[in-house]
């Protein structure tokens, strides 16, 4: 007679993202297209390598380098890279050295371990505002890690657009020193960011109701195609007095998905709090995975260090960012041609690698059950799935079901 352990084991439901590729697997349809997890594919629907990354990883195993653990807090090397490209390399936090930045498992297991920091240091109160909609794990990921998921208003559904007013209400009624989540650039689901000036606005709402801002930048360099611009808000919040918290990945950038690198960083009010922290961050660390994975570090570290790499890598960022609007362009042109009387500018509008179609539940469902098009519930598709060679498919598979 064996004993069961766990008969009380519910089962329990399929990831809302990453579930969506389990299903689009089992998919015979040739023409099935996953647009569900954003993972960028090149313009025939293959995973793309960066020739820098490529050039990268030949130049290390040149170099025959040893395997030994890495420090805690991860490669050196990595980690002042990271803050430089993310803060800019003349920036007063870093030349002050008031900041500090440990390597991460990617964006996610940066949120987790910032998440993890904030539930046992954080003075305030252990609230976390997400814009409404935000990324799917944010709320797992906090919720985990101890803290309340609060929502302040984002997104608004009448116009596909930015819910600006909305937002800055709710933000000036978020209760002092609690926290607040913003999406550095290309805002996921959404694909809706701020501008410039409403930035401005944010950053002095929140500064007036004293939070704690955790910026979450997975798409830098995805948004305009240019690191530095969509770097803006990050950079303008700290001069502007904010000492932020920053989660960074590389999965998207550099296309580094399953190597899982980034960083989190905490920006502090001197050398010697940052000194601190990162002790704490160590103890942290430790007992949940004891020391971050090298490769991916070092993959990241040598293209942001050596020259000639940086300047293709910012070309192919570039590339990428570039494809997709195309595809936006078609996308919309496509559904023109089908006679649909729609209005779907929001799809050109919005950036990053996502869109937010506006298609209800049971559109989705016609999608995935009779076209074979794979996306998550919430409309959201992967522009990076799109390519010349499927846009017309979609197209026509959109109109099918919203005609
Ligand atoms: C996404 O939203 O599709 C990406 O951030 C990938 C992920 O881990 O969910």
């Amino acid at each position: 007679n064996v004993v069961s352990w766990w008969g009380g084991v519910q089962m329990g439901p399929p990831d809302p993202i990453l579930g969506v590729t389990e299903a689009f697997k089992k998919d015979t349809n040739p023409k099935k297209m996953n647009l569900g997890v954003g993972a960028y594919r090149d313009d025939q629907g293959k995973p793309f390598v960066l020739s820098c990354v490529r050039k990268a990883e030949a130049l290390i195993a040149s170099k025959q380098l040893d395997k030994e653990y890495l420090p805690i807090g991860g490669l050196g090397d990595f980690t002042k890279a990271c803050a430089q490209l993310a803060l800019g390399a003349d920036n007063e936090v870093l030349k002050s050295g008031r900041s500090i930045t440990v390597q991460t498992i990617s964006g996610t297991g940066s949120l987790r371990i910032g998440g993890n920091f904030l539930s046992r240091f954080h003075g305030g109160p252990k609230d976390v505002y997400l814009p409404k909609p935000s990324w799917g794990n944010h709320t797992p990921i906090f919720r985990d890690a101890g803290l309340q998921l609060k929502a302040y208003r984002y997104y608004d559904p009448s116009t596909c657009g930015f819910d600006f007013s909305g937002a800055l209400e709710d933000i000036s009624k978020i209760p002092e020193h609690s926290v607040i989540l913003l999406h550095a650039c290309a805002h996921n689901p959404t694909g809706v960011d701020p501008k410039i000036e409403q930035w401005k606005e944010i950053s002095e709402v929140v500064k007036k109701r004293n939070l704690l801002v955790f910026f979450d930048m997975a798409y830098q360099g995805f948004a305009s195609g240019d690191i530095d611009r969509d770097a803006w808000a990050v950079r303008h919040f700290i001069e502007q007095g904010h000492n932020i918290v920053l989660s960074q990945s590389f999965a998207k950038n550099m296309g580094l998905y399953g190597e899982r690198v980034g960083g989190f960083t905490v920006v502090c009010g001197s050398a010697e709090e940052a000194k601190r922290v990162e002790s704490q961050l160590k103890i942290l660390i430790r007992p949940i995975y004891s020391n971050p994975p090298m490769n991916g570090a070092r993959i990241a570290s040598t293209i942001l260090s050596t020259p000639d790499l940086r300047a293709l890598w910012l070309e192919e960022v570039h590339g990428m960012a570039n494809r997709i609007i195309k595809m936006r362009e078609q996308l919309v042109a496509g559904l023109k041609k089908n006679g649909s009387t729609h209005n779907w500018q929001h799809v050109i509008d919005q950036i990053g690698m996502f869109c937010f179609t506006g298609l209800k539940p049971e559109q989705v469902e016609r999608l995935i059950k009779e076209f074979s098009v794979y996306m998550t519930k919430d409309g959201r598709i992967s522009m990076a799935g799109v390519s010349s060679g499927n846009v017309g498919y979609l197209a026509d598979s959109i109109h099918a079901v919203t005609k």
